[in-house]
């Protein structure tokens, strides 16, 4: 349980040589210590050159998003089916992916749904907006997403949590650690009302937002948090591999 989780979400950024570049950076890069677990994202298309890039490491691959079916008339979607042979993880429920493209907490519960069956694991957003924060509703809305997304779900063992709080999202303001830790607290009280206690204590959660070299000692040390979701920090080599050195050390 003392294993942080350090995922680098490239969202849809590098060029096909950058994304080759970057993931033998950190491939050669990466601590000899093992008390992390690290995981990239990077865009679907770059997927297999990553994978080969990564060929021998430790390094694990998920894909930054999902449809929840496994094959149809769903123009320019990329189902789990087809992902599998490449990665053994997906990102749901992105800020980014329910604000810009509408996804709703079903739609996400979908996705896990075929993600799983497809045994994928899945890393699953939740957060509230600045509007939600300052209206008193962070509770209500990370419990909702909670509740919905993971409905009709009974084994957790595949899914890990990310709270990433919008308004700390790319912004470069990330979290206070007590706002870090005040927010992984009523998300694991969200899961404990949907499980039993066991389940809910053993799953990962992870912070993300403007998290980078500076703030990530301080952040991953509060307690609950098991690691971290990062974006534009994982997109500089330098500064992910600072990121994974000082998760290393955290015991
Ligand atoms: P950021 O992104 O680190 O650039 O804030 C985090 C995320 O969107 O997962």
């Amino acid at each position: 349980m003392n294993r942080k989780i350090i995922a680098g979400n490239w969202k849809m950024n590098t060029s096909l040589e950058e994304a080759r570049q970057l993931s033998k950076t950190i491939k050669e890069n990466v601590p000899t210590t093992t008390n992390t677990e690290i995981i990239l994202f990077p865009p679907f298309i770059y997927l297999p050159a990553v994978a080969n890039e990564l060929k021998g490491s430790r390094i694990k691959l998920g894909a930054q998003n999902i449809f929840p079916d496994n094959q149809g008339a769903f123009t320019g979607e990329i189902s789990p089916k087809m992902i599998k042979d490449f990665c053994e993880f997906t990102i749901v429920g992105h800020s980014e992916r329910r604000s810009l493209f509408n996804e709703s907490n079903h739609f996400i519960n979908q996705k896990i749904i075929a993600s799983l069956e497809n045994n994928l694991k899945v890393i699953l957003c939740v957060g509230e907006t600045f509007e939600q924060k300052n209206n008193g509703l962070t509770t209500q809305t990370l419990t909702n997403q909670i509740e919905e997304s993971l409905m009709e779900i009974h084994d957790f063992k595949n899914i890990t949590i990310a709270y990433e709080p919008v308004w700390a999202i790319g912004t470069g303001v990330s979290a206070t650690p007590d706002d870090c830790r005040a927010g992984i607290e009523i998300v694991r009280r969200a899961l404990k009302n949907i499980s039993d206690f066991t389940s809910a204590d053993s799953m990962q959660i992870l912070y993300g937002g403007s998290m980078n070299s500076k703030n990530t000692t301080s952040l991953l040390t509060q307690n609950g948090v098991n690691g971290g979701l990062i974006g534009g920090a994982s997109l500089k080599a330098q500064d992910f591999i600072d990121i994974i050195k000082q998760a290393e050390q955290i015991k």
